[in-house]
């Protein structure tokens, strides 16, 4: 009697709301399957230590509408040596680890990408709030993120219309602009600052008083972390500058990536992991599940990270029009 298929799942790198519905999906999938599950704790570092937990059904359950990840994560440095990965893969032979499943960002795709080259059958799942991951039209979290956003930036704004006041807003997102790019138009923003192209200070100003001078009640202005400019700084000089309105400042940090998941983030975390249990099954590995169109696509992880994606430039440009 030949022994059942093993499957392990982690996730990897920063959290995004949605991992714990694609943990949810690959264990029921794989045990509906006749697979064995085993879940790694805190990412490639649990993967190194041999940090395995057998899951069934019931240790999933409730965990659909939870933020953040119940297998924990880590961004490990051990893993990114070859003497890290070596240990991983004795980790995984001595449990019987026949497959993984890897739900992370961009590095932990650059992970699982190392592992397929080293023999390991890996699926990506992508998840992460940046949604930088080429070969995916979105990852899991970015529209939790966004809501998050929109609903923060909603509030700073009717403090700031109240007060007549400028206010510069800073959204995660890494070297990528894409979070910055989108709140600027579901939160309608006078402009964003964001990595992809060099911010232009004056720009800012201008856009700033013009605001003031045809009689806008405040003015938003959304700063891509990555943008290379400071915040404070930027607050600073804006103020300094008296163009009309007073001027404060908002970090959002952290609580963008917190928080339940969407209808919208479920749904896709639900479905990519489904998939990626099934292209095991399938016999395909060295690849990532991607949205492409209306379904779920199978892309080989070496594209994926020989890929860069980048912001769709027409959306920039929609921000300053739409902010007449
Ligand atoms: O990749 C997700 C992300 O939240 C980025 O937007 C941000 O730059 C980074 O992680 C923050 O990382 P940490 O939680 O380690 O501070």
């Amino acid at each position: 009697m030949s022994e059942k298929f093993t499957v392990g799942v982690l996730t990897s790198g920063g959290d995004a709301p949605g991992m714990n519905a694609a943990i949810r999906a690959v264990v029921r999938t794989a045990l509906a399957n006749n697979m064995n599950v085993l879940g790694v704790m805190h990412g490639y570092e649990g993967l190194v230590n041999g940090e395995f937990k057998s899951m069934g059904p019931r240790d999933v359950g409730g965990i659909l509408q939870r933020g953040g990840t119940v297998l924990l994560t880590s961004r490990s440095k051990r893993f990114q040596e070859p003497s890290g990965q070596r240990e991983a893969i004795r980790k995984m032979n001595e449990a019987g680890m026949d497959a993984l499943i890897v739900i992370g960002g961009e590095g932990s795709m650059n992970g699982a990408n190392a592992l397929s080259l080293q023999g390991v059958k890996v699926i990506g799942i992508p998840g992460s709030i940046d949604n930088d991951i080429w070969g995916t039209n979105i990852a899991i979290g970015t529209d939790t993120a966004m809501n998050t956003i929109m609903d923060a930036v909603d509030k700073l704004r009717d403090t700031a219309s109240s007060h007549q006041r400028a206010f510069l807003i800073e959204t995660m997102g890494r070297n990528s602009g894409y979070l910055a790019v989108m709140a600027g138009i579901i939160c309608g923003a006078e402009i964003v600052l964001i990595p992809e192209t060099p911010p232009d200070q004056q720009e800012v100003a201008a856009a700033v008083e013009d605001a003031y001078k045809r009689g806008k009640t405040h003015a938003i202005i959304i700063n891509a972390e990555g943008s290379g400019i400071r915040t404070t700084d930027l607050a600073q000089l804006i103020d300094e500058m008296d163009l009309g309105f007073k001027t404060r400042m908002t970090i959002l940090g952290h609580i963008q990536r917190g928080g339940s998941p969407t209808a919208y983030d479920r749904l896709l975390a639900s479905r990519m992991g489904v998939k990626a249990v099934e292209a095991l099954v399938e016999g395909k590995h060295g690849v990532m599940t991607g949205l492409k169109g209306k379904g779920i696509d199978f892309i080989p992880l070496a594209d994926v990270i020989s890929n860069k994606r980048k912001v769709n430039m027409e959306y920039y440009h929609m921000v300053k029009v739409l902010a007449r």
